[in-house]
């Protein structure tokens, strides 16, 4: 729901449900999301037309090696992966702010339906750490 996610971070991990199923996808990381709120004033005009209420949606993947993109940088309000010290700027498209990692998360698009957050398409960008 969306009020479960906080203002200002940090981020949640989540797996998407299949709206038409009900089937939570788990059954790969590849598919687990981060869902961070947002103050939408923040928000560059790419990720506010991707945002619900000010959550934003991404891969919890780095791109870089693939480890789980667990920190979040409370000042700077960015993802950190604990593995290389990639930044990811989540109010910016989860650009890199800094660290080896060749690319943007994969975004998530958002919508809010019946008070229940939900994908509002597919992921945009590559899921998953760079190719060796
Ligand atoms: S795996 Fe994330 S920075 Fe290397």
């Amino acid at each position: 729901m969306p009020e479960d996610v906080p203002l200002g971070g940090p981020q949640l991990f989540s797996y998407p449900m299949d709206p038409v199923t009900g089937v939570v996808r788990d059954g790969s990381r590849l598919n687990q999301v981060m869902l961070v709120r947002l103050d939408p004033m923040d928000l560059n005009n790419e990720t506010r037309g991707r945002a619900a209420d000010g959550i934003v949606a991404y891969s919890g993947v780095c791109s870089h090696g693939g480890c789980d993109v667990t920190e979040w940088l409370e000042r700077t309000r960015m993802f950190l992966c604990p593995c290389h010290d990639s930044e990811f700027a989540p109010a910016d498209a989860a650009r890199v702010n800094i660290g080896p990692a060749p690319r943007r998360l994969a975004a998530l698009p958002l919508k809010i339906v019946g008070g229940a957050l939900v994908a509002a398409g597919g992921f945009i960008g590559r899921v998953g750490g760079a190719e060796p």
